[in-house]
């Protein structure tokens, strides 16, 4: 059964709505760019780079991927990066993908905004053309600095606005409340940025409400706390708001000990529209398949689960209609 449902998983049509493209540098890649720049790694080896995923809670993964980020400074390292997972996501039979980006990791370094998002945009691009993958470029606030700096960095984005569907909220989540972000998600909504946000992940479900009703939240990145409040999964629930859920990436940061013991399963027995997504695939032990192939066999889940969660994805895709109807279409014949 494992390996029937394994080949049904990677041959299923899948959308992607949580993955930050720095979180996809594998460490090959970045001795490699680090090389090409003359950066160097505080590691001997990929080897000992590795041995260094070994993460106690967000921010000590937080620490690592700051300082991962360092070797990405020319247009042409955001371009191979993304053009790395790209490939990965194809071959997984990722079909539609919407990629979030930290540009205020790398602005603060002295790389300049149009390099970061030139070099994306060009892999989405020749993506698109080669592999028939579709994708939105999600921008992310860094949620441990201040709003001035958002709002800074929300100048830099809007020059770029036919490029970046949206504007998101990560980083370091306990004490950085959404509260803390309103104005400036009120001006990208006003731009006409869809607005997504971490919340729930190590936060309080206080977090998630403040994402939907102070930032205009669409989505919610992780949410997996939401079950501690009855009442905000009825909210959840009515709206079908979606919830991009990162199992290998919640047992990594040590969310959640065991991944049997992962909320997904309850999540959508609740009546919530969880997807399946992979975060960091370079730190957290796989990429979208490996993420459901896990959970699946952790939790048991039926093909029916796997239906519901490929549809909840596309359901939840920043796309016209009728991109929505054909991808749904091809799930359908899959199924
Ligand atoms: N949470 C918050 N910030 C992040 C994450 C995450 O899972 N991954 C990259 N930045
Ligand atoms: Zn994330």
């Amino acid at each position: 059964m494992a390996d029937g449902l394994s080949d049904f998983i990677a041959g299923m049509p899948k959308a992607e709505l949580h993955l930050h493209i720095e979180g996809s540098l594998e460490p090959e890649l970045a001795f490699a760019l680090a090389r090409r720049n003359g950066v160097r790694l505080p590691y001997p080896s990929v080897d000992a780079l590795r041995a260094a995923y070994a993460f106690k809670n967000l921010q000590s993964f937080l620490d690592i991927y700051y300082q991962g980020m360092s070797v990405l400074i020319r247009e042409d390292d955001f371009y191979d990066l993304t053009w790395a997972y790209l490939e990965t996501a194809h071959r997984q039979n990722v079909v539609h993908t919407e990629i979030f980006f930290d540009p205020q990791g790398h602005t603060s370094r002295g790389v300049p905004f149009r390099d970061i998002v030139t070099g994306i945009r060009r892999a989405l691009s020749d993506a698109e053309t080669k592999f028939g993958i579709t994708s939105r470029l999600i921008m992310c606030f860094l949620r441990h600095l201040d709003e001035d700096d958002a709002q800074r960095i929300l100048d830099e984005a809007l020059k770029f606005r036919d490029w970046i569907v949206g504007v998101g909220l990560d980083s370091s989540e306990t004490g950085h409340p959404p509260r803390k972000f309103e104005r400036v998600f009120r001006r990208a909504r006003d731009a006409g940025f869809r607005a997504v946000a971490h919340a729930g992940e190590e936060g309080p479900p206080e977090y998630i409400w403040e994402a939907l009703d102070l930032l205009g939240a669409e989505r919610i990145d992780h949410g997996v706390r939401a079950l501690e409040d009855k009442a905000l999964v009825r909210r959840l629930a009515a709206d079908r708001t979606t919830l991009t859920v990162c199992p290998l990436s919640n047992v990594r940061l040590c969310v959640f000990d065991d991944i049997r013991r992962h909320p997904l399963r309850t999540m959508l027995e609740s009546g919530l529209a969880a997807t399946v997504n992979s975060d960091d695939p370079a730190y957290f032990g796989g990429y979208v398949n490996e993420n459901f192939v896990e959970t699946s066999v952790a939790l048991a889940l039926t093909k029916q689960h796997l239906d519901q969660l490929a549809r909840n994805a596309f359901a939840g895709a920043f796309i016209p209609e009728a991109n929505r109807q054909t991808l749904l279409a091809q799930l359908e014949s899959y199924t």
